[in-house]
């Protein structure tokens, strides 16, 4: 079916103006895999070096010796890179655009008030005492101070970790503690779809958590005015601290493999890890896919609606696009606040012209019929993207037609926390597009198929999807454990980088995600650990095994569907239920929400006691003609159970 689809041809206006078109994809692809020491110290003149960099690239992914290096003797400062280099030049353009939550509060700062801003910043953190090589927690709301306190790390070598602040106090206590951060950045409260989320008051929760005493200051933004506890001498108002120090602060000189930040994401097992990105090879591979793959252009309005607390507003909300002198949109609410057409009403209001959003953000809207858009024109957009999770063709069409009336390419950039920057992804000027791909390689890439063996598949096929060299934004290991980033990521096949997702290549080489084959789930792009949510369920009194896979989701992509196996003294209840989902959410976050729970009296398993979570995806997605081979459970009866006491959702 999906050979059948509609092919989008490449415009001509795009080929004519576009950074790349197909004959200088092709060639600039060729010479980064056939000399990538050539091409990347080439490219890494785009950025302002202190030192610049004479070795290039010095990696191996022999799993006896994951060692990767990139630009190694060079030295420099992402925040200088993304704000002192444009202060000539465009220091009185705006850098970024914020829209609040609500539609009546907007702002722009400029590149030389968000300089200035971020040295008060830097200088502030100094006073609290942070070093070149400390860690900083930000636990924010999306508002541009994320971005000031991001850079002014940067700013003094210090090593931000953000943490997504829609976590629990748990999950930020768990952070905090495994990164060893000196000073949480926080803020009294965020507003999201007209309802604000205590942020402070979860710090305080957080940190009154084994361990967190490492965590001397808390640096309070004032958002709201809301009411928050204070703790004398170890909370301090940003703006007053902020406010009196000097606009400018000399910038460390880095070294290119000096850590930029950390940044948790889950794993199909364990707690989640922090992966460790650098300076100088990260800075490049955001700023350059940001240019190609956006096809950005001096003074385009570009918008990326995901929030800094994921690798995506890392990337492409403040170092891609601040490093390149753009202007960048920073949006504190949701898509259907104050109604279902804001999204739109965004693009006119600012004229953006390239708008980068999600699979579950688009399928939100669809589900509101065609009408959803109609409070908006949206003609100042001139591309779009999609990053996250797989965008089903449907959707893609939809996003296509209403939201970019049919005129704007869309970008489907397959990547991860992991890559730093886009992977896989169209060039808009160069690749004709097939709906639900996320057709070709960017420069450097060198994607592969393998069997579950390791063969190397060749031609159009399906297979685990691994990467054969490193590219300059991989991350480099894993926040204290290189033997656990060696396990995860390269020893599954000798020598590769394995992704954790599947594949399909066609007959045009172009590429076609088809989802994790680990135990990771996405739900609206978020990405999660089944484990995680498993070993929250178990530290219930009342559950004795739980069981956590993904099912398809129309709207999200996946959801969770959970089997559960009480205790003995535990009976089954709506009530119960409910409380095990708030549990759940009170542990982990509200985005790790159960959509389904299922009572299981006992799950699948092996003779030696392993879950069948094959068989446990397959009753959850409705799949339960063909099971597959269940001749190796101990108990095949406990199937037929599962499958007639199957919630209906
Ligand atoms: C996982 C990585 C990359 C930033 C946001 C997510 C899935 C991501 C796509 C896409 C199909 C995609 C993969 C990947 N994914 N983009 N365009 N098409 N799947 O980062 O939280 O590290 O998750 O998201 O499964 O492995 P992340």
């Amino acid at each position: 079916m999906t050979e059948q689809q509609n092919v989008y041809p490449v415009r001509e206006d795009f080929a004519t103006n576009a950074w790349a078109d197909n004959e200088k994809y092709l060639a600039m692809y060729q010479q980064s895999v056939d000399d990538p020491a050539a091409f990347w110290a080439e490219q890494a003149k785009r950025l302002d070096w202190i030192k610049a960099p004479t070795r290039v690239k010095n990696t191996s992914f022999a799993s006896n010796n994951v060692d990767i290096r990139w630009f190694e003797d060079g030295e420099l400062n992402a925040s200088v890179n993304c704000l002192d280099r444009h202060l000539e030049q465009r220091g009185e353009q705006t850098a970024i655009i914020w829209e609040g939550d609500d539609p009546n509060e907007s702002k722009a700062l400029t590149y030389r008030e968000l300089h200035a801003r971020t040295c008060q910043v830097a200088n502030a953190l100094k006073e609290l005492g942070v070093k070149k090589g400390d860690t900083v927690t930000l636990y924010m709301p999306m508002i541009p101070e994320a971005a000031m306190a991001m850079l002014a790390c940067a700013r003094i070598g210090a090593i931000h970790s953000v943490v997504f602040g829609g976590f629990s106090p748990d999950a930020l206590a768990q952070r905090i503690v495994d990164s060893q951060s000196k000073v949480v950045i926080t803020a009294d409260e965020s507003v999201r779809g007209g309802k604000r989320v205590p942020l402070k008051d979860n710090v305080d929760a957080a940190l009154t958590r084994q361990g967190t005493d490492v965590a001397e200051k808390v640096l309070v933004v004032q958002r709201t005015g809301g009411e928050i506890d204070w703790k004398e001498g170890r909370d301090v108002w940003f703006h007053e601290l902020v406010d009196r120090q000097a606009t400018d602060c000399v910038p460390e000189a880095m070294n290119a493999e000096d850590p930029l930040f950390i940044l948790y994401t889950s794993g199909s097992t364990g707690a989640p890890k922090g992966l460790k990105h650098t300076t100088g090879g990260y800075l490049l591979q955001a700023a350059m896919t940001h240019q190609y793959v956006f096809d950005y252009k001096d003074g385009e309005v570009y918008w990326c609606s995901a929030d800094v607390g994921w690798v995506t507003g890392h990337s492409y909300i403040v170092y891609g696009p601040l490093a390149n002198g753009a202007i960048t949109l920073m949006f504190e609410g949701v898509p259907s606040y104050p109604t279902n057409g804001r999204l739109g009403e965004v693009v006119d209001k600012h004229k953006v012209a390239i708008l980068y959003t999600s699979p579950t953000a688009v399928r939100a809207l669809m589900a509101h019929g065609n009408n959803v858009m109609d409070s908006s024109k949206r003609d100042s957009l001139r591309l779009l993207g999609s990053v996250g999770e797989p965008i089903n063709p449907e959707a893609w069409e939809w996003f296509y037609r209403v939201i970019g009336n049919s005129k704007c390419p869309i970008v489907d950039t397959w990547w991860q926390t992991e890559t730093g920057g886009i992977m896989i992804s169209p060039l808009p000027g160069a690749i004709d597009l097939k709906p639900g791909s996320a057709t070709r390689p960017f420069f450097g890439v060198q994607p592969a198929l393998v069997d579950n063996e390791g063969r190397l598949l060749e031609g159009a096929t399906e297979g685990n999807l691994v990467i054969l060299d490193s590219w300059p934004g991989q991350a480099r290991t894993i926040w204290k454990n290189h033997e656990r980033f060696v396990q995860t990521y390269f020893s599954t096949y000798e020598g590769m980088y394995f992704t954790g997702d599947g594949c399909r290549r066609d007959e045009d080489g172009y590429y076609w995600i088809t989802g994790r084959v680990d135990d990771v789930i996405n739900v609206s792009g978020h990405r999660m650990g089944t484990a995680e949510i498993e070993s929250s369920l178990v530290a219930h009194e009342a559950v004795a095994e739980a069981a956590v896979v993904g099912y398809p989701h129309d709207i999200k992509g996946q959801g969770i569907y959970i089997y559960v196996t009480l205790g003995d003294e535990y009976e089954p209840s709506d009530e119960l239920k409910k409380e095990l989902t708030q549990w759940v959410r009170k542990d982990i976050g509200p985005i790790a929400s159960p959509d389904v729970i299922q009572w299981a009296p006992s799950l699948p398993k092996t003779r030696s006691g392993k879950i069948m979570r094959r068989i446990l995806r397959k009753i959850a997605a409705n799949e339960c003609e063909g099971l597959g081979d269940t001749s190796t459970l101990a108990d095949p009866s406990v199937v037929d159970e599962l499958i007639a006491n199957r919630v209906n959702r």
